[in-house]
């Protein structure tokens, strides 16, 4: 009994030791005669079948090269709240299988055959970044040649993270990170590599991207580091995916409708300063303003804080101290044609100063206007204020300092003055403020 089983072990031995050397020696090769006549016969691939579950290699000593390439083939959204760009892509995954091989000789050149990925062993590679599971579609088939190389191309769907930057908005451009990497493999077992070179890539996605959408791909590159895991050193490719965005929507939504209501604000100035219109014109604008803001709100980012926020804000801000201006302006003239207090010195002598014909002053602007018809009974309203100024002022009562020598309508006219050469100070001020607003906007977008 003893000897019978030591026999028929040794037997046994030899058996799968002569199966070793014979396939060390002679391959693993298909026996694919009548694969031109009768279809691929589902026996001569059963070894390789079989061996699905491990990886393909004669010496495990030996990493399986697996080579990547893929084609970005839309941009699908950008969610800045989440950090989040989805987009769509092919994936190519090329990689040598030694137990595959057949003379195509043999079966009447038959060079390439397809086979349904779940017959083969797959490399597991993922996107790092990807913040969702892989949603690859069921019964994909995978290319194979006659030497074993495999090319399998799959769609997929990533969802990845992104460090998302809208401080440009809408001017703005992305720079998502791709790191392809084995899920399991290290660096012994699996080395990735490109099928494609990266501006091949980059030039079909480009010509694929650019057809629809509103970000634009501007470019991929590519870096390559190792990533340490513990002690474990895995393999990955890294790219670069630059995208801007088409801004011009948000220009013609956001940026002229916004412009407009200010040009008209600024041009309200314009509006005589004792004119009742004025003060309700600036209010019924601050008003189209903020509903503007309110229906432009969901074009904007949800989250952070772009520069056209700030800009928006600014701009709000410009209208309600427009309004305040008026509001001053008004009391100041209603003041002064009413009760006109005791004007201070100095305010008498720049108020002097500033009309002499030589001096360039804010109330050069309304000179013009100055009229002497001027009669107290006009006063006490300012239903019907006119053009007070200084023409009636004497050298004589220039001279005198404070107002103990004035009349009352001298004292009227000096504050109506002074309310005008206020009005267009702060004009000025504030078209100064508004350029400088829109000019560092501009170069800020710019850089
Ligand atoms: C291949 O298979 C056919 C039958 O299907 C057989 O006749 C032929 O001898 C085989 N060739 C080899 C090299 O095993
Ligand atoms: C397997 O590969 C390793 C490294 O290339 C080599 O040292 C070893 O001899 C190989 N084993 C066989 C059986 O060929
Ligand atoms: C992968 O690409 C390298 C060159 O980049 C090449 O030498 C190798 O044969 C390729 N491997 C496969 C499986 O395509
Ligand atoms: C994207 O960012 C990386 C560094 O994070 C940088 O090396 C690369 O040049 C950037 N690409 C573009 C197009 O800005």
């Amino acid at each position: 009994m003893e000897g019978g089983w030591s026999g028929r072990g040794g037997f046994l031995l030899c058996l799968t030791a002569s199966l070793l050397l014979q396939g060390r020696t002679n391959t693993f090769t298909i026996n694919c005669s009548g694969f031109d006549q009768h279809g691929v016969d589902p026996v001569a691939f059963r070894t390789v079948f079989k061996q699905k579950d491990f990886r393909p290699v004669i010496n495990y000593s030996i990493p399986t090269q697996v080579n990547i390439s893929f084609t970005l083939s839309a941009i699908l959204e950008v969610d800045a709240q989440l950090q989040l760009l989805t987009s769509f892509l092919w994936l190519d995954l090329t990689w040598n299988n030694p137990f595959i091989s057949w003379d195509p000789e043999e079966c009447g050149h038959i060079n390439k055959l397809t086979v349904t990925t779940e017959n083969l062993w797959l490399p597991d590679i993922f996107i790092v970044e990807s913040m969702d599971v892989d949603h690859t579609m069921e019964g994909l088939s995978a290319y194979v040649t006659s030497d074993g190389h495999i090319v399998h191309s799959k769609p997929m769907r990533v969802t990845s993270i992104c460090r998302l930057d809208i401080f440009y908005f809408p001017f703005d451009q992305q720079n998502c990170t791709f790191t392809f990497s084995s899920f399991l493999y290290t660096v012994e077992n699996m080395l990735l590599g490109m099928e494609k070179e990266v501006w091949e890539i980059a030039a079909t996605s480009r010509d694929i991207v650019s057809t629809q959408g509103q970000w634009e791909l501007l470019g991929i590159n590519k870096a390559k580091p190792n990533m340490s895991v513990g002690s474990s050193l895995f393999d990955q490719i890294m790219f670069y995916v630059a995208i801007r965005r088409r801004p011009r929507r948000y220009v013609i939504n956001l940026l002229v409708p916004s412009s407009f209501l200010v040009v008209i604000d600024a041009l309200s100035f314009f509006l005589p300063a004792e004119s009742e219109n004025r003060a309700p014109f600036k209010i019924t604008l601050l008003l189209g303003y903020n509903v503007f803001l309110l229906m432009m709100n969901k074009l904007l980012p949800v989250s952070g804080t772009p520069l056209i926020s700030v800009y928006f804000a600014l701009c709000l801000s410009l209208m309600v101290v427009s309004l305040l201006e008026t509001i001053f302006i008004t009391y100041l003239l209603h003041l002064a044609n009413t009760q006109p207090p005791s004007m201070p010195g100095w305010l008498h002598s720049l108020l002097l100063y500033c009309t002499s014909p030589k001096i360039f002053c804010p109330t050069a602007f309304w000179k013009e206007n100055v009229g002497p018809e001027l009669t107290p009974t006009h006063l006490p309203g300012l239903t019907e204020p006119r053009e007070l100024v200084g023409k009636n002022l004497e050298p004589r009562e220039a001279d005198l300092n404070g107002d103990s020598g004035m009349t009352k309508t001298q004292l009227t006219n000096l504050w109506v003055q002074f309310s005008h050469m206020m009005d267009t100070f702060l004009f000025r001020l504030y078209l100064l403020f508004l350029a400088s607003t829109i000019i560092t906007v501009i170069v800020l977008w710019n850089s």
